[in-house]
């Protein structure tokens, strides 16, 4: 080695976080989107690329102790028939090799859409990085092994929707590399916000591929990807605008921020970090990466994705694997839990008919809108507690409504009932019966026998009738209070914007 190659690795050697990313989110592929000079871009990789090599003898060995793909499938065929009645599987589609993408789902209702927040888990996106799909088929086991007795797991089966897709990369696994089958790594592979690297559908992988079909059948609250090769919990952005790393904040910051904090608090010993402040980054704060899945979640599927590196050693010797989990599990329930714990839940009604609306809400101050759901218009807004947060609920044809609230460390139920842009007099008095009966559950039919009758005759018996409604709605919303009280140890308030 002479004396200027030794000087062009001099800054990579004495600067760690340039180096991790060889050993964990990856080092680019293209030069061109590479945010350092060439000259240093072409070393590291080459580092990267020996010290891979010099690995590789020892990884064959090192695969001992882990599932195989066939293993895998097996054990997931055998979580599902074990835990039958809180778990379905199903394939999202296959690998460039063939290897079908297995997913469990567990609820107490598999298959069946429900208002509930849904939460996933992808592991092995990097083929190299074999721990999640290890540490997640553990968690599948837990928390069938553990429901109902442990309250963490019966609030998860009964009141979210867990997806778990131990392997996107069954390929890269068997072949012990980082990219597929086509040496693609599938966390570039991903539509870009700022750059279209690879917006071409038809050369999209087809690991990729499966996820952004996944995504569109699918809507998930948040999710997480399990990486190796560092500590860290990382949130979006994972570019910037300008290629230069720097901290590079999404509309919901704050929120992510406490979402990664959420992981790393519940570590053994993630947020004592010394690389990172509380153990959670920003990704383009500790390097920027384009066509990135975290990011592509948060934009196009209105879900808040973490990247997350679990353990230092990417593939660790298999007798460590029970040390890994203990030290990630109370994390990875935390976290799934969190979309049900945290955050403003609720549904959109329509004043005038009391039927759902797949409306919208948003925050003021976070440009980023949640949508709800088609089938019952139920929302899941993650947010950080705050003081102060102006909501506001939209649909087209309908007047938006705004309400100001405080949130705590718990979840907040909060309904809203919109007016149609047009109605006339009639339609508001309807609307102010429909607003307490649709979610009072009596007294609608009542009112709607009355209402074909002489409609002079019964106006003030409509209003008072309302009025009634209006009293049971409040005294059944107290009551609801009373239960989620007791369900949950004090806290979420349901409150209804009408
Ligand atoms: C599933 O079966 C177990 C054991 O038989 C039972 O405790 C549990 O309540 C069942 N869960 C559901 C959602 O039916
Ligand atoms: C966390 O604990 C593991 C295992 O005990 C250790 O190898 C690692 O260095 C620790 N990391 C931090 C940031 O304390
Ligand atoms: C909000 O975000 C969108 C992209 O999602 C962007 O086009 C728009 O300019 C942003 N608006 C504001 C006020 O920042
Ligand atoms: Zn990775």
């Amino acid at each position: 080695m002479n004396l200027v190659s030794l000087l062009r690795l001099l800054p990579l050697i004495l600067s760690p976080s340039l180096l991790y990313p060889v050993e964990s989110r990856g080092g680019e592929k293209d030069p061109l989107l590479h945010p350092l000079s060439g000259l240093a871009h072409h070393t590291y990789v080459r580092t990267g690329k020996r010290l891979l090599e010099e690995q590789s003898q020892k990884r064959v060995d090192l695969a001992k102790g882990y599932m195989s793909n066939s293993d895998l499938e097996k054990a997931m065929k055998d979580f599902t028939q074990r835990c039958g009645n809180i778990s379905r599987m199903y394939r999202i589609g296959k690998s460039v090799k063939g290897v079908p993408l297995w997913v469990i789902e567990i609820s107490d209702n598999p298959g069946k859409e429900e208002a509930e927040p849904a939460f996933k888990y992808i592991g092995n996106v990097h083929g190299d990085e074999p721990v999640g799909r290890e540490l997640l088929m553990r968690l599948a086991n837990w928390i069938c092994d553990n429901y109902p007795k442990d309250p963490l797991a019966e609030l998860i089966v009964d009141k979210v929707h867990l997806h778990i897709l131990p392997s996107m990369n069954p390929d890269g696994f068997s072949l012990r590399k980082r990219g597929n089958a086509n040496d693609i790594d599938l966390n570039r592979d991903f539509p870009d916000q700022f750059f279209s690297v690879n917006n071409e559908m038809g050369r999209r992988q087809p690991e990729t591929r499966a996820i952004m079909n996944w995504l569109r059948d699918i809507r998930f609250t948040a999710s997480a990807s399990l990486h190796g090769g560092a500590l860290v919990a990382n949130y979006p952005w994972d570019g910037t605008e300008d290629r230069r790393r720097s901290y590079f904040p999404c509309p919901d910051d704050e929120t992510f921020r406490f979402m990664a904090s959420i992981y790393s608090r519940s570590h053994h010993n993630m947020s004592l970090s010394k690389e990172f402040e509380g153990g959670i980054t920003n990704g383009a704060a500790w390097y920027p990466i384009y066509g990135a899945m975290q990011d592509w979640n948060y934009i196009h599927a209105d879900c808040f994705e973490l990247t997350l590196e679990v353990s230092d050693n990417k593939w660790p010797p298999a007798n460590e694997l029970p040390t890994i989990w203990e030290h990630n599990r109370k994390s990875m329930l935390n976290l799934i839990s969190s979309v049900a714990k945290t955050g403003i839940h609720g549904k959109i009604f329509s004043s005038e008919t009391g039927r759902p609306l797949p409306g919208s809400v948003m925050i003021k101050g976070i440009n980023h809108t949640v949508k709800a759901g088609r089938a019952f218009a139920d929302y899941h807004r993650l947010l950080a507690p705050a003081e102060k947060y102006e909501v506001m609920a939209t649909m087209t044809g309908y007047k938006s409504k705004t309400t100001i609230i405080r949130l705590e460390a718990g979840p907040m139920a909060l309904d809203f009932i919109l007016d149609p842009e047009v109605s006339n007099g009639e339609h508001r008095l309807e609307s102010v019966c429909d607003c307490s009966c649709t979610t009072g559950g009596s007294g609608l039919e009542v009112m709607g026998f009355l209402w074909n009758s002489h409609l002079e005759v019964y106006f003030v018996l409509v209003i008072v009738l309302a009025f009634v409604c209006i009293l049971l709605l409040r005294k059944r919303a107290r009551l609801s209070f009373l239960r989620h009280s007791r369900q949950q140890g004090g806290g979420p308030k349901r409150a209804v914007v009408a």
